[in-house]
C-alpha cells in the first residue's frame, strides 16, 4: 500500500485539522470496507498518549475509539492506576477496522505489518503535535508499530523504555524526556482465563506511567 503520508496535511496545527483529513486517507485498503475512519480523541495538551490496535465493531459503527467494552475496561484500569483521565489522549495504530464478514457477523482480524506500516505515519502526526511524556502501547500491534516487529510484550511490558525512533520525525520535539511503556491490550483482559489476574497486570503496568506522570 501507499502509505498514509501523502494524505496527512504537511502544515496540520491542530489534531482538529489532522482528524479532518483522514476521512480521506486511501493509505490501504482498509477503509473501503469500514463504516468511517476512528480518529484519535483526547485532551489537546495530553500528557499520556494511549495506543490501542485498531478500532472494533463498535467503534466502527461509532466512529469514536475506545467506546466498546475493552474501552470500558481500559478507563477502569487507568482510574485504579490513579491516572488522572484528562491528561489522556486515546488512539489506535490502524484507523480504520479490518474484519472478515461471516454471514452478517464482522470477525475482527488482526491488522498486519502492512497495515501497521501504512497506518502509522498519522500516529507520528499525533505525536508531533500532542508532544506527549508518554507513550503506552497496548497490546503487540501498538508495540509493533512503536518499537519494531522484534518486540513482545510478555518479555517486556511494564518496563520504562526510551522514545521509540520510529515514533519521531527528524523535524520533531526533542523526545529525550519523553519515554514509552508497553502493556497487554485490555481485550487480551477480556478474554482471559483468569480475568482478576491480568487486570490486575494491567493496572500494575499502568502504575509505572502513574509514576512518570507524578
Ligand atoms: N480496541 C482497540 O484497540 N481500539 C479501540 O478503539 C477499541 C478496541
Ligand atoms: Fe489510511 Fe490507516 Fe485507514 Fe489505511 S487504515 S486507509 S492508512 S487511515
Amino acid at each position: 500500500p501507499p502509505g498514509a503520508q501523502e494524505f496527512i496535511p504537511a502544515d496540520a496545527h491542530s489534531l482538529g485539522e489532522l482528524k479532518a483529513a483522514a476521512p480521506a486517507c486511501r493509505g490501504c485498503e482498509l477503509y473501503e470496507d469500514a463504516t468511517q475512519v476512528v480518529f484519535g480523541r483526547g485532551a489537546e495538551h495530553a500528557r499520556l498518549v494511549l495506543v490501542g490496535e485498531q478500532p472494533g465493531d463498535i467503534e466502527d459503527q461509532q466512529g469514536l475509539p475506545f467506546v466498546g467494552p475493552a474501552g470500558r475496561l481500559l478507563r477502569d484500569a487507568v482510574g485504579d492506576a490513579g491516572i488522572d483521565p484528562s491528561v489522556i489522549y486515546l488512539t489506535n495504530t490502524v484507523k480504520h477496522f479490518r474484519f472478515e464478514l461471516r454471514g452478517k457477523r464482522r470477525i475482527h482480524q488482526t491488522p498486519g505489518p502492512a497495515h501497521i506500516t501504512a497506518c502509522r505515519p498519522w500516529l507520528v502526526a499525533e505525536f508531533s503535535l500532542l508532544k506527549p511524556d508518554l507513550v503506552v502501547a497496548l497490546g503487540a500491534t501498538a508495540a509493533k508499530a512503536l518499537f519494531g516487529p522484534s518486540f513482545r510484550v510478555t518479555r517486556s511490558r511494564g518496563e520504562l523504555l526510551p522514545w521509540p525512533a520510529s515514533a519521531q520525525r527528524p523535524q520533531d520535539f526533542p523526545v529525550a524526556e519523553s519515554r514509552a511503556l508497553a502493556t497487554i491490550h485490555p481485550s487480551a483482559v477480556l478474554r482471559a482465563d483468569d480475568r482478576d489476574a491480568a487486570y490486575r497486570g494491567l493496572v500494575d503496568d499502568l502504575k509505572v506511567a502513574a509514576e512518570v506522570l507524578a
